[in-house]
Formats: C-alpha cells, sequence, structure tokens
C-alpha cells in the first residue's frame, strides 16, 4: 500500500521571481520578494544583526519565529523590530542596532511599524 508522505522538500517549492531593493547600514541589496527581513539578510551574507546594550555581543538572528527577539534591528528608523517577523518591502532601510535603543522615535514611523507588524499577524 502505498501513502502520500507527510513533508514536501523545499525544493518542490515554487519561489517568486520577483526581487525587492533595500539596504542594510546603507549597503544596497537585491532579495527575493516575499521572505522575512532577517531571511533576507542571512542569505545576503549578513550575520551581525545588533550588539548587546550592556557587553555589546555581537547577535543573529536565532528562532526565525518570534520568540527570541536576537534579529532585533531598526527599519526605516523604527528600533527593535523582530526582522524575522517583517516582509521585505521597496526601499526598506534597514540598520543595525549598536547598544542601547533610544525610546524616542517619530511618529509617522511608528504609524508604519504598525501596519507592518498587522500585515504580518493577519
Ligand atoms: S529570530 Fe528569534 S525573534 Fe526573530
Amino acid at each position: 500500500m502505498r501513502t502520500d508522505p507527510l513533508f514536501q522538500t523545499v525544493t518542490s517549492e515554487v519561489r517568486s521571481t520577483r526581487t525587492v531593493s533595500l539596504s542594510f547600514n546603507d549597503q544596497a541589496l537585491e532579495v527575493p520578494a516575499g521572505i522575512s527581513v532577517a531571511a533576507a539578510l542571512l542569505m545576503s551574507g549578513i550575520n551581525r544583526f545588533r550588539a548587546t546594550p550592556v557587553s555589546e555581543s555581537p547577535r543573529a538572528p536565532y528562532c526565525m519565529m518570534g520568540v527570541c527577539f536576537e534579529c532585533l534591528v531598526d527599519i526605516d528608523g523604527v528600533p527593535n523590530r523582530q526582522s524575522c517577523l517583517i516582509e521585505v518591502a521597496e526601499g526598506m532601510r534597514i540598520r543595525s542596532q549598536e547598544g542601547a535603543r533610544d525610546l524616542i522615535i517619530q511618529a509617522d514611523n511608528v504609524q508604519t511599524a504598525i501596519e507592518q507588524t498587522v500585515e504580518v499577524q493577519s
């Protein structure tokens, strides 16, 4: 008796050929559309996303599902964004987080951050 496999291989996925342009620490990157910021940075060879506030130890994504908070970056001027939960977008300006963040951010950036988060959760 033959049964269908429970899992499919990654190679069977149909990936988008569309790309988006963004930057990380002023370095221009071209990445596939529809993937998370963390995945895009990792596949571009970036493995240092932030430095811890106390010891300044380098950090990179660990869980890739919103649990560990090791993937925090600044996106379009909004700090402490979980890059594993945010989809890449054309023109995104991403910066590594170095040490502690300021608590004051611009109001229009907060609105953008809320919209991006709502899109991911719906
Ligand atoms: S990689 Fe763990 S929260 Fe983003």
